[in-house]
């Protein structure tokens, strides 16, 4: 999940992915092999995805079939026009053509038997999933019309206050038709856990009319619990892939095989996205402001390939892509990803995943992954490839600060979402180890508050109950909700939550509680009340408690505070230097690329979702995740899109990574969380490998005045400049040139180097997008071991996309070093216009 379960340690998720990581997939088949029982007779099947030689729907450019005309049925005109709603013909017969080869291959290879289909793909890949021995995997590899074969594997799913904070109310969304018509029939895909259809983001009740949209051609999967009139115009189309989970996992009770959203996370990354304008956010009678997707006038397209507990398979995922393309979706949100770079192909952005991502970007399509939350550490993305978005999470400027004042009115510093406790009196103290009646329970501390058994509740009734959070709550054996449940069956007044270390403080994030408690996150802090609890509680010799005469009363914790820090790189967030390959060899491409709030993020959730405790039963949510922060990138897309619609995607990119902020208001360089050995996050200056351009400031998004635009056959070119040909033409179609050129050559809005050996030249083209011709002068900081220089840096650009301006950067190592240093090179408009291009150098060599 790209979830880190708020309260819960994000570390042991990460634990549990590493291990999966390493057994590959051997655990889930070990599980599954118990209900199937397999026999000698029956080897044990895999689901393997098999690409074929012919290129898919999207790449089709007409030639086969001696067939004529275009068959691009996303072309520029198309997409402007919107006229033509139906797919061309051509495209109709090269997709049954394609069928057809496909099964003609297959028959040929299986024969009589056959064999057990899960997919078939057409759209951005030609290639069928099927459920095969590893021993006929390996044979249908050596097949000459199957360029490869790849073994299935894992992929897990990685705001009220956000709108505000991007500043969205202040003028960015009058540029797009004010609240209630931002980002108008822009259609963004979320591939994720489905959706709850009748929650109040969706409704289209009280809403202006969602007319028909005839660009879209996808349906909607009706079933039971996903009825007629849940495709409602917002949530305009909505299907379910699961195939692949159906050979390992699938349980229709609580997966759905329906777009029902039975887990939530899909539910929070469409809100987040593209949800209504204005919708309260209640939860345990408080109200929490109003909830607003980024977009709150785009469409919402489901696909559903993530599942409950388990995440999702990537033959799922690819197909729940290939119909969102086919269906015609503007922006693809993938808040998903593997683990670790997944195997199988040379390098990582040649896996059957991104190349799919890929062909969606030929199609005109933007696709925005999480970035991961395996930070912090080095080389953590789990999402590759230049022609995708990648985004970290960030903190936001909220806190959630409370106070706690003691009889003697020393007053100590707490957090936690919760009601003070009643009336402005003082409540008497008591610890809940002094608590405890019987001989206890050997599997419950007496400290951690989880069941009212273990306490007399004689003795904590009225009182303000002492709990202990310990790493127990970190690993969810025990948890807040059941310490509520027992400080609330006990009549408590309240709870007071010290800790055991700092380190077990640091893993605590406040969620919304329902009753007054307040957490003690420093152990200083803790300290501080037991020693004043310890003094004032008198104990016989025997330790019996005589009087308990310490006393307290807990502040109001649900006025949440804004500090207007400008935001830092959350500690989870999966760190650079990209990687090339699955030995983590560094790629010479930044990863991540931009950073969105992602911490403690308010959007919709479903009642019946469990996958966050805190959250059952409720409505709303307030999670974190580089999975929340991408559909903030994905809704803001949408806004730009909406805006300039001939914009391609890499022109969207651009946009919204070179005017990213780097520095708060002050000046002063962002931050990014980074651990210190006493396990507790330490700020330091944030790197472009912790947030790639920088913070999302969609104010300066909307008007970058230059771009760097990248296109398909720049892509393959890429490729091609560190695979062989060979193997681009298995998974492009396309032939490399004669001269192979560098991965660095690629226009990006970054320079990377795994690898800088004494000079080297990288050149890059921008194209003006401003209204006025304008003269920009370029500065350069360079860093202690390598220097930037360019030429020209000065220039003037005419008006128009016609006018471009190619600039060679001189980049000289000046110091041998094998840790990474990081240059900025600004251009800056006479009109105003300010964009930032990154320059990250991992090792440098100066012979
Ligand atoms: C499916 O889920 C339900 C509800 O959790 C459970 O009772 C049932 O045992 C599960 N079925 C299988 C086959 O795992």
């Amino acid at each position: 999940m790209r979830t880190p379960e708020t309260g819960r340690g994000w570390q042991r998720v990460t634990i549990w992915m590493v291990v999966l990581a390493a057994l590959g997939l051997s655990l889930l088949i070990t599980s599954e092999a118990k209900s199937y029982e397999p026999t000698e007779a029956s080897p044990k099947t895999h689901v393997y995805m098999v690409v074929f030689d012919q290129m898919p729907v999207v790449t089709y450019n007409g030639k086969i079939l001696g067939l004529r005309g275009t068959a691009k049925y996303f072309s520029e005109r198309w997409r402007k026009t919107h006229k033509r709603a139906h797919v061309s013909d051509l495209v109709k017969k090269y997709n049954a053509y394609l069928i057809k080869e496909q099964d003609k291959i297959l028959n040929e290879f299986f024969g009589f038997e056959g064999c057990e289909k899960v997919y078939r793909y057409t759209h951005l890949v030609n290639g069928v999933a099927l459920s095969l021995t590893d021993d006929e995997a390996e044979r249908l590899a050596e097949h000459p019309r199957v360029e490869r074969v790849q073994k299935s594997y894992r992929v897990y799913p990685s705001t009220v206050h956000t709108p505000d904070y991007l500043n969205l109310h202040k003028g960015v969304w009058s540029q797009f038709g004010g609240p209630v018509g931002a980002g108008e029939n822009m259609i963004i895909g979320i591939v994720d856990t489905g959706i709850d259809p009748t929650h109040p983001s969706f409704t289209t009740r009280g809403q202006k009319l969602y007319g028909p949209l005839r660009k879209y051609r996808g349906r909607c999967d009706v079933a039971k619990e996903f009825p007629r009139g849940s495709c409602n115009g917002k949530i305009i189309g909505a299907r379910f892939f699961n195939a692949a989970i159906k050979k390992g996992g699938f349980n229709a009770s609580i997966h759905f095989a329906s777009p029902l959203d039975g887990e939530g996370h899909g539910t929070h990354t469409a809100s987040i996205a593209a949800g209504n304008y204005g919708v309260p956010v209640i939860m345990n009678g408080a109200n929490f402001g109003k909830a607003s997707g980024v977009a709150p006038r785009s469409r919402i397209a489901v696909y559903k390939a993530l599942y409950r507990h388990i995440g999702g398979f990537i033959p799922d995922v690819i197909a729940a892509c290939d119909q969102a393309v086919a269906d015609g979706v503007d922006i693809l949100s993938l808040s998903l990803g593997p683990n670790s770079p997944p195997s199988g192909s040379s390098t990582t952005f040649l896996n059957v995943l991104d190349i799919a991502l890929l062909n969606a970007v030929k199609a005109n399509v933007l696709v925005v992954q999480a970035a991961g939350n395996e930070g912090p550490y080095p080389k953590t993305v789990t999402s590759f490839s230049p022609w995708v978005l990648s985004v970290a999470a960030g903190v936001d400027d909220r806190t959630f600060r409370n106070t706690m004042v003691l009889g003697n009115r020393q007053i100590i510093k707490g957090t936690g979402i919760a009601p003070p406790t009643r009336g402005g009196g003082l409540y008497r103290l008591i610890l809940a180890q002094d608590a405890v009646q019987g001989r206890g329970d050997p599997l419950l501390s007496p400290s951690e508050c989880q069941s009212p058994k273990l306490y007399n509740n004689l003795l904590v009734r009225g009182k303000i109950l002492i709990c202990t959070y310990t790493f127990d709550f970190v690993y969810g054996g025990s948890t807040m909700q059941q310490l509520v449940k027992t400080a609330k069956s006990l009549g408590a007044a309240g709870v007071t939550v010290v800790v055991d270390s700092d380190s077990s403080g640091q893993k605590f994030e406040p969620v919304p509680l329902a009753i007054p408690v307040i957490v003690l996150p420093t152990s200083a802090d803790s300290n501080i009340l037991l020693s004043y609890y310890n003094r004032f509680t008198k104990k016989d010799r025997k330790g019996k408690i005589l009087t308990f005469g310490a006393t307290a009363r807990i502040g109001n914790g649900q006025t949440i505070t804004y500090t207007r820090s400008a935001q830092r790189v959350a500690l989870f967030s999966s760190r650079g230097p990209n990687v090339k390959d699955f030995n983590f060899n560094e790629a010479d491409i930044l990863k991540p690329n931009i950073m969105a709030p992602g911490y403690m993020i308010w959007g919709a959730w479903t009642p019946i979702g469990t996958s966050q405790a805190a959250f059952a039963g409720q409505r709303f949510a307030m999670i974190s995740g580089t999975s929340m922060a991408t559909p903030h990138v994905a809704g803001l897309a949408a806004l730009l899109k909406w805006k300039y619609p001939t914009w391609s995607p890499s022109a969207l990119v651009s946009a919204m990574t070179t005017t990213a902020d780097v520095a708060d208001r002050f000046g002063r360089p962002l931050q990014a969380q980074s651990p210190s050995p006493d396990g507790s996050p330490l700020l330091q200056t944030a790197t472009p490998f912790d947030m790639g351009g920088g913070a999302l400031n969609i104010h300066a998004a909307m008007n970058p005045g230059l771009i760097f635009e990248t296109g398909y056959l720049d892509y393959v070119r890429f490729l091609c400049s560190l695979s062989t040909p060979r193997e681009v033409l298995g998974a492009t179609k396309m032939s490399c040139p004669r001269l192979a050129g560098k991965p660095t050559d690629l226009n990006i809005p970054s320079i990377t180097f795994a690898n800088l050996v004494k000079t080297v030249y990288v050149a890059r083209t921008v194209t003006n997008v401003a209204a006025v011709a304008e003269k920009y002068t370029i500065s350069i900081t360079n860093a202690p071991d390598f220097v930037v220089t360019a030429n020209p840096a000065v220039f003037t650009i005419g008006v128009g996309r016609r006018n471009k301006q190619t600039i060679v950067f001189t980049v000289r190592a000046t110091r041998a070093s094998q840790a990474s240093s990081f240059a900025r090179i600004t251009f800056k408009g006479s009109l105003s216009h300010v964009i930032r291009v990154p320059v990250s150098v991992v090792n440098k060599r100066l012979r």
